[in-house]
């Protein structure tokens, strides 16, 4: 555990070792946080679950808990209060590792509480890919989203039951609890995610000017912000699957494809035999639930808030997540509207004789 401590860090390290302290210290799109946020952000949750918590030693800084905490001080307002300058970040991150590892000398880890931490951490530098994207701050070779060869075929899913979520013998957040069987009729997904190019044909058809494959709601978003097609989906290699779209539009583009979005379940059931994960997040049909029997842990703010018809899942990955977090149980979640993450969206339907 020691040694992935510090080889994830070094991946944070590395991640901004470009950039400048004043791109570090601004906020790049109101959406995003100051990525001096997230550095400092990474030190509190570290100090808060793998000091203070595990060890019961008071906080190294007390007085930083409530700016870095996410819902005490949330995104909108990152950007206006005082936090932590791009040095003190960094001494803070260290400062706070030194008495993690002091910690682990006395009492060894929590096999729970040490891996989350580890992968909060890996998660919140996909977040700040996010705004590095935005602020143009990505370094050489992001985004890396490489074509997927095949084309798109359907792969035929048999109806029957399936193990859902995770089990008992590995490291799981709570929300991907208690594994539970669920019985699926007989479904078709694509082996691969919808491409750039097919997007394209989409968008030429008229995706983004007629109503007719679009949710009210959908509609409503579209119209009031103008949207359209990103900048990406254009660019992007024709067989790369497409980028930044919200669910939305994913939704809208399934209808027209005369298709249909997958359910979580639905994607969870085939992950094992699809092309392609691992490159953007997949949107599904799902809003993000407690599957039955869930129970909080080790804090109902790491998902349970979360729950309801708001958000939706993604599953799968993008470039950006590490595979150490993104696995094919993992349920990645976000508003319908969000079109600054690494999503894209792969197409099921029923079968064809039902
Ligand atoms: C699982 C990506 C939705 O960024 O809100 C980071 C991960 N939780 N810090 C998020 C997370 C606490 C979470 N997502
Ligand atoms: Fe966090």
């Amino acid at each position: 555990m020691r040694e992935d401590l510090a080889a994830v860090r070094q991946r944070t390290l590395d991640l901004v070792s470009h950039l400048s302290t004043a791109d570090l210290e601004r906020q790049v799109d109101p959406l995003m946080s100051p990525l001096v946020w997230d550095l400092a952000h990474i030190a509190a949750y570290e100090d808060l679950w793998l000091v203070h918590r595990f060890t019961g030693a008071p906080l190294l800084r007390d007085d930083l808990a409530a700016v870095y905490d996410a819902f005490e001080t949330p995104r909108a307002v990152r950007g206006e209060v005082e936090l932590l300058g791009h040095r003190d970040a960094l001494g803070y991150l260290e400062r706070v590792r030194e008495r993690t590892l002091d910690a682990i000398d006395e009492r060894g880890t929590d096999p729970v509480l040490h891996e989350m931490v580890l992968r909060h951490e890996l998660q919140h530098t996909e977040t700040m890919r996010q705004a590095m994207r935005l602020g143009g701050l990505l370094p050489p070779g992001e985004p890396a989203i490489p074509p997927v060869a095949g084309d798109d075929a359907w792969l035929e899913v048999e109806a029957g039951p399936f193990a859902m979520g995770a089990g008992d013998d590995v490291f799981a957040y709570d929300n991907e609890r208690p594994r539970h069987d669920v019985d699926l009729p007989a479904f078709r997904i694509a082996r691969r995610p919808v491409t750039n190019a097919t997007w394209m044909h989409f968008v030429e058809g008229g995706g983004y000017v007629r109503r007719e494959w679009w949710s009210d709601e959908g509609w409503a978003w579209k119209e009031e912000y103008d949207i359209t097609h990103a900048a990406d989906v254009a660019g992007g290699h024709p067989d790369a699957p497409v980028c930044h779209v919200s669910w939305f539009e994913a939704d809208a583009f399934a209808r027209w494809s005369g298709a249909r979005l997958p359910t979580e379940a639905e994607w969870e059931k085939a992950s094992g035999r699809l092309d392609g994960v691992g490159l953007v997040w997949e949107w599904t049909a799902s809003p993000f639930t407690g599957y039955p029997g869930f129970r909080a842990f080790p804090y109902p703010e790491y998902s349970q808030v979360f729950f309801g018809d708001a958000h939706r899942v993604l599953r799968g990955g993008s470039w950006a997540a590490h595979p150490r977090v993104a696995t094919p149980t993992f349920r990645n979640w976000d508003l319908p509207q969000r079109r600054q993450i690494f999503a894209g969206v792969r197409l099921a339907d029923d079968p064809e004789e039902r």
